[in-house]
């Protein structure tokens, strides 16, 4: 019953999610870099992402020294736990390390990764049920953004909406808070083994309700290292109406004071409301689930995600010289398998530190999350994570 629980609550909210498209830009010609669109050469499934333990829902991950670092949502273990959030690690070996099909996630099994807080329903139970139908669904969408330290060590990042929930899933609390969480890697301590960086919530109220959310929907790191540039979308209680765009230096994420907020194609000390169209970045994602990294290989801004109606493999890719645009209408370039439960697939995403230049080459892995009916137990279902291979021209 979990894994079918899990997917559903995460399909569902996603669609909630999905509404609305932003409308197409029309390109700036004074901006005097061109707009690249990638062009597939090849792709192929090359493994699924997993660790039989878990039945784990909609994965990111980002390059933490010489392995990946994994979160992700709704996650049902072997041993009757279910769990909001779990993280994990998968190894390198010239590539992915893949052993009999499959590259392993594992880690720390024991708890949720992102904790729900005593006002999320901690004491209920597991993953933030509030045990009278409610719930706070405390769900990473976007990878954790890194921030190198001294001698290896790393500062992860994650924004979190404080979604409440009721048991349809519509939400209780439309435009919640957005909680930042922070991950310390050590690789002294946590550079072997199955040990995971631990969490500390850094601010569970970082972006106040009813402000937008910006990390959550993903983020981009400048290629001299310096800036991080956050997505959040905009919403006007019944729609997502676009993403908007905030920027930081990257060692200074905890101070808001640092941040700036991109308006009317400028860039403010003051956040746009949340529903302001003006701070609209038309084509930074499609409102859909994806992953936003700069590639050099392309000298661009990329997004790679699903269309906006979220349900589905397939995978449309958008381009930008700067964050701030223009991007390229987002185009498919990709389909992946849809599994054969109702919710076949959703969740979209890119690993660029899976590639060994780290987003940088001429390729991208790709994972979804795919729902299959058990063969023996038709009302079973089983969450898996193709690893596809894609190479561009
Ligand atoms: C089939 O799966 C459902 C959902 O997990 C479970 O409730 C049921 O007990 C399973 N049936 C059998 C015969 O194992
Ligand atoms: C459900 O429980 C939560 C946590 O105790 C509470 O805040 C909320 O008001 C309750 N909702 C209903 C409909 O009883
Ligand atoms: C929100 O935006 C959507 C999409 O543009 C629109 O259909 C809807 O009427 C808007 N709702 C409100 C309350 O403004
Ligand atoms: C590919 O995916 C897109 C978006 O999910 C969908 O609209 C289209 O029907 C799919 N095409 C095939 C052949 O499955
Ligand atoms: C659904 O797909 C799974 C995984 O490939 C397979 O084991 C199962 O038999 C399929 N079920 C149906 C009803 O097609």
């Amino acid at each position: 019953m979990f894994p079918t629980f899990a997917s559903l609550l995460s399909s569902l909210a996603l669609l909630q999610c999905a509404q609305a498209s932003p409308t197409g830009a029309t390109p700036d010609k004074s901006i005097n870099k061109r707009a690249v669109t990638p062009v597939l050469s090849a792709a192929s499934q090359v493994a699924t992402a997993s660790y039989p333990y878990w039945n784990r829902d909609s994965c990111t991950s980002v390059r933490v020294q010489y392995r990946e670092f994994w979160t992700c949502r709704d996650s049902a273990g072997q041993g009757g736990q279910f769990y909001s959030s779990t993280a994990s690690w998968s190894d390198f070996n010239n590539g992915p390390l893949i052993t009999n099909g499959q590259l392993y996630l594992y880690g720390d099994d024991n708890g949720e990764y992102f904790k729900n807080q005593p006002d999320e329903c901690q004491a209920g139970s597991n993953s933030g049920n509030c045990m009278n139908g409610t719930r706070y669904a405390i769900w990473p969408d976007s990878p954790p953004l890194p921030v190198a330290g001294s001698n290896n060590a790393v500062k992860l990042y994650t924004w979190i909406i404080k979604s409440y929930l009721n048991n349809d899933l519509s939400p209780i609390t439309k435009n919640p808070a957005t909680s930042l969480y922070r991950s310390d890697y050590n690789p002294a301590n946590q550079g072997v083994s199955k040990t995971l960086p631990p969490v500390t919530l850094v601010n569970e109220n970082f972006w106040p309700a009813q402000s937008i959310p910006y990390g959550s929907y993903g983020w981009a790191i400048s290629p001299d290292g310096k800036t991080a540039y956050l997505y959040g979308q905009l919403n006007n209680g019944t729609a997502n109406l676009g993403a908007a765009l905030a920027r930081v230096p990257i060692n200074s994420i905890e101070d808001k004071s640092q941040y700036s907020y991109y308006n009317n194609g400028g860039w403010s000390s003051t956040a746009p409301s949340l529903t302001s169209t003006s701070a609209r970045i038309a084509n930074a994602g499609t409102n859909g689930q994806g992953t936003f990294y700069y590639s050099s290989y392309f000298s661009s801004y990329m997004w790679l995600g699903a269309d906006s109606i979220n349900i589905g493999s397939g995978f449309y890719v958008a381009t930008a010289p700067i964050p701030e645009g223009p991007w390229t209408s987002p185009i498919l370039f990709y389909n992946g398998t849809n599994g054969n439960a109702s919710l076949g697939a959703y969740s979209q995403q890119a690993h660029p530190g899976l590639t060994s230049s780290n987003g940088g080459g001429n390729d991208i892995y790709l994972t979804f999350s795919k729902n299959d009916k058990d063969a023996a137990n038709s009302s079973h279902i089983t969450t898996t994570h193709p690893l596809i291979h894609v190479i561009w021209n």
